[in-house]
């Protein structure tokens, strides 16, 4: 009789019900031969702490933390990794004997798709995030360490997109304005899209005149079918427009390492969950 626990991971969430979570580290598991159990909790801010507390008493190792709780969790850790210090963000919690510790491997996941995955290089390239919320602010460290020519982040409030600038120390780099300050003049070589655009509202209407036919655009936001932005992108003419599923996946592989020090393989997860090729990159 096996007598020894699987150990146990999960995802924390509210609402979770969408989460891909589960099944992408079940692969992992299969792919390493490794017996694991994750699960995916629907938790709210009010049970966040406690439930955190509960999991390390009953021996939990590592859990996901997803929306809303990735900044109000930073509250319940021990230690915090600087690259989650930086992204003002935790996604990923170690559970290591009496210490809890946060890391984040969402801005890494990025860069992973973009660069393995998709051969973009970003460094010498002028790069533009959409957005100045929580999903921005994990990426901007990230990107800078990779010395893009500039990095602008504009939003459609202008002042979040300075004042999150500003947490960066005036990163000669960087530059933060409002979506309808943008140069008309200036494209960009890669657009990320970190606002909730397509979710809120369907009808794109960032100025078209930031695509050129060089841009490399990419959702952070992921579905079945291209997203509103992607169609966005490729009706101004954009080089290729990409979804988020293999940050998505990336990011779980990085988490996956922390806990069990052992990366999985990701190349061939997306057909393994389902999602068509097509659907995730748009090209010309
Ligand atoms: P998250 O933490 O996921 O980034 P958030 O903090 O709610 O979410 O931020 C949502 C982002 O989407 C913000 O940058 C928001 O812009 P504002 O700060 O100006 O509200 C942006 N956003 C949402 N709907 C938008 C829209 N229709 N057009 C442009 N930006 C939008």
């Amino acid at each position: 009789m096996n007598i020894i626990a699987k150990k146990q991971y999960g995802v924390i969430g509210d609402p979770i019900s969408h989460t891909q979570s589960p099944a992408i580290h079940k692969f992992f598991a299969v792919q390493l031969k490794q017996d694991i159990n994750y699960k995916a909790f629907h938790i709210t801010q009010h049970e966040l702490k406690n439930f955190i507390h509960e999991f390390q008493d009953k021996g939990g190792e590592g859990l996901n933390i997803t929306l809303p709780h990735k900044t109000a969790v930073m509250e319940y850790v021990d230690e915090i990794n600087p690259r989650a210090e930086r992204a003002g963000a935790i996604n990923t919690l170690i559970f290591n004997k009496n210490k809890i510790i946060g890391d984040n491997t969402d801005g890494i996941g990025l860069i992973n798709d973009l660069e393995k995955n998709f051969h973009q290089k970003i460094k010498n390239k002028n790069v533009l995030i959409l957005g100045a919320g929580g999903a921005s602010h994990g990426i901007i460290s990230p990107l800078l360490e990779r010395s893009p020519s500039s990095l602008t982040v504009a939003n459609r409030n202008s002042s979040k997109a300075i004042n999150l600038v500003s947490q960066f120390q005036q990163h000669p780099l960087l530059n933060g304005i409002g979506i309808n300050e943008l140069d008309a003049t200036q494209t960009f070589d890669i657009i990320i899209n970190a606002t909730s655009i397509g979710i809120t509202s369907k009808t794109i209407d960032f100025p078209s005149f930031i695509i050129s036919k060089h841009s490399v655009c990419y959702d952070l936001s992921y579905q079945m079918d291209p997203t509103p932005f992607m169609k966005w992108c490729m009706e101004n003419n954009a080089q290729c427009a990409i979804q988020g599923w293999g940050m998505l996946i990336e990011q779980a592989s990085e988490s996956y390492y922390l806990w069990r020090q052992i990366k999985p393989d990701t190349s061939s997860l997306l057909q393994q969950l389902g999602i068509n090729a097509s659907s995730q990159v748009l090209r010309r």
